[in-house]
């Protein structure tokens, strides 16, 4: 918020995406959303490959928190609406996301998912974790779309 010049009020009105037309989803129900969906998908999976397969709930749920944390760079509001801003325009919010999380020496493990959580992350490999909040993310966007 700070590094974005964001109020807490801005946050509250900020849309998940600028690609779908007045969506009345916020940027933080997004998250939550995300991160829950997130959550149940590891814990069924979790347990239903018990031996096979682990997710690690620490990498999932601090990715599905911060994955779309470069949108708050992506956005600027004009005229009460929101735009996307110059740097938006340069480096979309898993790179931007990333890089900030980089900054803050974030384990690789997170700042993967929140780099490969977007078509960004479509051309190599995910970890587990990232392929499941990749597939939370979008179930949460396709709905309204
Ligand atoms: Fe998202």
């Amino acid at each position: 918020m700070e590094r974005g010049g964001w109020t807490e009020a801005d946050l509250e009105a900020m849309p998940f995406t600028l690609l779908i037309k007045s969506v009345s989803v916020s940027l933080i129900e997004h998250t939550r959303a995300v991160t829950r969906t997130a959550y149940e998908i590891a814990k069924a999976m979790n347990e239903a490959y018990a031996g096979k397969l682990s997710v690690n709930l620490d990498v999932l749920l601090a990715g599905a928190i911060l994955h779309d944390v470069g949108k708050l760079f992506e956005y600027e509001r004009k005229g009460g609406a929101f735009v996307k801003s110059r740097e938006g325009e340069l480096l979309r919010h898993p790179v931007s996301g990333a890089a900030f999380a980089y900054k803050y020496g974030l384990p690789q493990e997170v700042i993967h998912v929140i780099a490969a959580h977007s078509k960004e992350g479509d051309g190599g490999r995910r970890t587990v974790e990232a392929v499941i909040v990749n597939h939370a993310d979008f179930v949460n966007f396709d709905v309204f779309k």
